[in-house]
């Protein structure tokens, strides 16, 4: 193909991709209506922020009195980095999964927040969730494997997922706990026998909000989050979790103290111990700072087993791009260890609850 071929189908493609002026809100939306709309413009399309004391729901986004006070935490952040004797190595190419120093206080900060241990040798960093979740799909799958995901789930990934056949997606109803299991098993009685390799451990995907999920607010019972895991082993699938909200946990305690919050309810990854005696290494948590620090900076980690951790090294974007925000997950790090950001985290408890 010529270069002037290749320039015109960009610019077409360009102009075809610009979004009609449909906003979402965070409503309950079904996978056949997601079918039905146009891509979403979002709120930001245009710059800007929100007004002052509001929230968006539709994408999680904080307001701008809580970026100004992030903004004046990453400031003193940087200038910490800035006088380490590592500072000129955090502007190169990095470590892959990201910088030790940036896994062991990212491993403590949730260690923190969801009062559980959090091993360091099984985080990852990512540039989000969005990218997180891209990222497993593609490294894992193709258009041929089947994904389950809640209906309803999150519009923008299943507008995605759907429109741009990633995988194929298989909608299972949701229930006040969690996915329907019963209808979920039926779905897996279907599953194709496809042949796993250590390339491709996994038979299909199943992409799941267990924590605080969007758009229901619903969290996965113990109880769900255990069948789950099981099935999982049983069927060879990789459970994609996308942990964007579980660190703001608004329940209060129970002492009477207004400052006191309860953590989330337990991650679904805790449920795949690998003491367990079928132990595969089946979920991955996809974590975010978007909602905790801050949206624009985009940066986000994984929790996952081992085996993952080690295959995603391999992935290109790991690979060519040697890691993900290799300085701003630095500068997050002495924000990190400096105790900013769970000072912002209970701040933002504080003014949401
Ligand atoms: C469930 C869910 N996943 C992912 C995202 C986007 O996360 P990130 O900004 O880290 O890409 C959002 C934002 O609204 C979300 O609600």
């Amino acid at each position: 193909m010529s270069l002037r071929t290749l320039q015109k189908l960009c610019k077409s493609a360009i102009v075809n991709y610009v979004p009609n002026t449909r906003v979402f809100r965070r409503r309950r939306i079904s996978i056949t209506q997601v079918r039905k709309m146009d891509y979403p413009r979002n709120d930001f399309e245009d710059g800007g922020l929100l007004k002052p004391g509001h929230y968006s729901l539709q994408v999680g986004a904080p307001g701008p009195e809580f970026l100004k006070q992030i903004g004046g935490y990453l400031k003193v952040a940087s200038e910490s980095l800035r006088q380490t004797d590592r500072f000129e190595e955090t502007l190169q190419y990095g470590c892959v999964a990201g910088g030790y120093p940036v896994r062991e206080q990212v491993a403590q900060f949730l260690s923190r927040q969801y009062e559980q241990s959090v091993n360091s040798d099984n985080i990852f960093i990512t540039g989000g969730a969005s990218q997180g979740l891209i990222n497993l799909i593609q490294h894992y799958f193709t258009h041929e494997y089947k994904i389950f995901i809640e209906n309803p789930t999150y519009p923008v990934f299943a507008l995605r997922i759907t429109e741009e056949k990633l995988m194929t997606p298989v909608p299972i109803s949701m229930q006040s706990d969690g996915m329907d299991i019963a209808e979920l098993e039926k779905q897996l009685a279907d599953l194709p026998d496809v042949e796993t390799t250590a390339r491709r451990p996994f038979r299909a995907a199943m992409y799941l909000i267990p924590t605080h999920h969007n758009p229901t607010g619903c969290c996965y019972s113990p109880e769900k989050c255990r069948h789950l895991v099981e099935l999982a082993r049983k069927h060879k699938l990789l459970i994609i979790c996308d942990d964007v909200y579980n660190v703001l946990n608004y329940k209060q305690d129970g002492s009477g103290d207004p400052t006191k919050f309860e953590p989330s309810p337990q991650r679904m990854f805790a449920y795949d111990k690998p003491t367990d005696p079928g132990y595969q290494g089946n979920v991955v948590s996809n974590g975010s700072f978007a909602k905790i620090i801050a949206p624009g900076l985009r940066m986000g980690w994984y929790e996952a087993p081992k085996h993952v951790i080690q295959s995603l090294r391999t992935c290109y974007i790991s690979n060519s791009g040697s890691g993900q925000c290799f300085y701003a997950s630095h500068v997050v790090s002495e924000a990190l260890k400096a105790g900013f950001i769970d000072q912002h985290v209970q701040k933002l408890r504080l003014a949401h609850k």
